[in-house]
């Protein structure tokens, strides 16, 4: 039997400028993770994989399943790089705890999972660039254009600084900082709210190229203070994105009411993060506000929290 675990992501600042070639941070999560795990069954067909994934609702043999399909594609795509030819059937479950489309990277946490497995079971574990590379092949059939931020960061397992087809650049945590996730209750779809401001923006390209320009100096403003451990900085950073954000047409009025309540209730910062339209707000807390934070949180009416530090 073999397993492995890729964690979940969010961003802290850049998202949608950098589908736009702004740069963004992200970080991973470890308290959220997917799990795949390969078991070798004895009496079975060689080559074939029976895919077992209680979490999304998916239950088949992969040779079974459109040739396009996530899971498969990640399982062919794993075996097309590596020296393997036979092997006996396999069977490979699927676990996740990362909440779906909230912004968190699960499609990408799955398929990471999924070629961490795959590769390490036949002895061949793929490095993270590689694994990046996969994922993203995948990202692209759930979201349509990505810019390739949540493979990488999941791939790396680092906070990284992405700007969209350049070598990411894992960097330094000055001092750790905490962070509260919280869930909205709604769904966010990735690709729907890209097509939406790739919209916005074909019919006013000044106007959102400007709006994108200013997010992509935030980005590079909080990474020197996260490298400085300048957290108050780093906080009215992410509380300056959010205007941003809102301009481009991607909040709505229940992540403003999550966001609203947590800098009333000490939050150094809060935006959201992710695509948007529902989806995961982020508060920077500190020891000193976090209970009070995650009680007003869930009091505007969070579907649910995660407290996360930020650290490496
Ligand atoms: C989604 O998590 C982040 C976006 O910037 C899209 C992307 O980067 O692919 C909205």
């Amino acid at each position: 039997m073999t397993s492995a675990t890729a964690p979940g992501k969010v961003i802290l600042c850049g998202e949608h400028a950098v589908v736009y070639g702004q740069p963004a941070l992200a970080v991973p999560v470890r308290q959220v993770e997917a799990r795949a795990i390969l078991t070798e069954m004895v009496e079975g067909e060689h080559g074939c994989i029976f895919i077992h994934a209680p979490d999304i609702q998916f239950h088949g043999w992969m040779h079974e399943i459109a040739p396009d399909n996530p899971i498969r594609k990640a399982i062919q795509l794993t075996l097309e790089m590596i020296p393997v030819q036979d092997f006996p059937e396999l069977k490979l479950e699927i676990r996740s705890s990362i909440p779906i489309a909230s912004g968190m990277g699960s499609s990408a946490a799955i398929s990471i999972a999924i070629i961490r497995a795959l590769s390490g079971h036949f002895d061949y574990l793929l490095p993270p660039e590689i694994q990046s590379q996969i994922a993203f092949e995948i990202e692209k059939l759930y979201h349509g254009t990505p810019s390739g931020i949540d493979n990488t960061t999941i791939a790396y397992e680092r906070p990284v600084y992405f700007i969209r087809g350049d070598e990411p650049i894992p960097f330094e945590i000055g001092a750790p900082f905490q962070l509260i996730i919280a869930d909205s209750g709604i769904a966010s779809s990735t690709s729907e709210a890209v097509s939406k401001v790739r919209e916005l923006w074909s019919k006013d390209k000044s106007r959102y190229e400007n709006l994108f320009n200013q997010i992509g100096s935030i980005s590079h403003s909080a990474q020197r203070a996260i490298k400085a451990g300048q957290i108050h900085l780093l906080g009215s950073l992410l509380n300056h994105n959010q205007e941003l954000l809102k301009a481009i047409g991607v909040s709505t009025p229940q992540l403003e009411r999550l966001i609203q309540s947590a800098r009333e209730n000490g939050a150094l910062g809060a935006k959201l993060s992710g695509a948007g339209l529902g989806g995961n707000t982020i508060s920077l807390v500190t020891d000193e506000t976090s209970e009070a934070v995650l009680a007003a949180l869930h009091e505007a009416g969070a579907a649910g929290t995660i407290l996360t530090k930020v650290e490496v």
